[in-house]
């Protein structure tokens, strides 16, 4: 049996839940903004810190999609009401299943390809963190492709993801965002 069956089924998603969910989206498009400015600017040294900045607030986001994970395997989530199309049903789950596949994937890439770097990795201006490659140009190239990929693959998932929510909430008229949202 799982934990699921053994309660009355959740209707809305927990506060642990939405508080995740909203800070990691509010991280991951920040960090994202960040990325294409920071490689917009000179060669300078506040640039680096702004390198560094995006790579602290990315593990950020990667610890975040841990703490999810852990409670999402842990706490149940709202079913979509069986009022809607088996394919709106399935598409649901399976965008779900692949935006939690790339908020791992983002920030691992970008570590790999940032410990692959012949730049120091500084978390949030107090540590460095040790690198077990060193300077490694394949690691750094297959990185940064996965990391690039995966960048428009998260930027398209989210765009759809987004547009599906919001036609819920305007068109439909029915309780989808809201179960995302604190309130009754
Ligand atoms: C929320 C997670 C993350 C997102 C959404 C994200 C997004 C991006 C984006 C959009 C770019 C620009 C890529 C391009 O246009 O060439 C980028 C570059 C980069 N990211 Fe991330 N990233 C994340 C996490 C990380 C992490 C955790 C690290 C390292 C610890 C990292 C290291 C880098 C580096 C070094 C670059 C520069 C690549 C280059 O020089 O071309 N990223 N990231
Ligand atoms: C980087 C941005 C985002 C990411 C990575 C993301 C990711 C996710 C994931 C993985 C879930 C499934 C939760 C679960 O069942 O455990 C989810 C649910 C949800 N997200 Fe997002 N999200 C983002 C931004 C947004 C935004 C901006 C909105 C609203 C405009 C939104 C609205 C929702 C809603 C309404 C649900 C619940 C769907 C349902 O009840 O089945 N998300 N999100």
């Amino acid at each position: 049996m799982t934990r699921s069956d053994s309660h009355a089924p959740v209707r809305r998603y927990d506060g642990v839940a939405q508080a995740l969910h909203w800070s990691m989206a509010a991280l991951i498009v920040g960090n994202f903004a960040l990325a294409l400015y920071m490689l917009e600017q000179p060669p300078v040294p506040s640039t680096i810190e702004l390198f560094n900045l995006h790579k602290s607030l990315g593990l950020l986001a990667l610890a975040l999609a841990v703490l999810r994970l852990l409670w999402r395997a842990t706490h149940p989530a709202p079913a979509i009401p069986d009022d809607h199309p088996a394919w709106e049903r399935k598409a649901a789950a399976a965008s779900h299943h692949l935006l939690y596949l790339l908020i791992f994937l983002q920030p691992l890439s970008g570590l790999a390809l940032a410990l692959a770097s012949e730049f120091p990795t500084t978390i949030f201006g107090l540590f460095n963190l040790p690198s077990p490659t060193g300077p490694n140009e394949t690691l750094k190239s297959v990185a940064g492709a996965v990391h690039w990929w995966g960048q428009w693959a998260l930027a398209g998932l989210v765009a759809l993801h987004v547009a599906a929510a919001l036609r819920h909430h305007f068109l439909l008229r029915n309780d989808i965002l809201k179960r995302m949202l604190p309130g009754a």
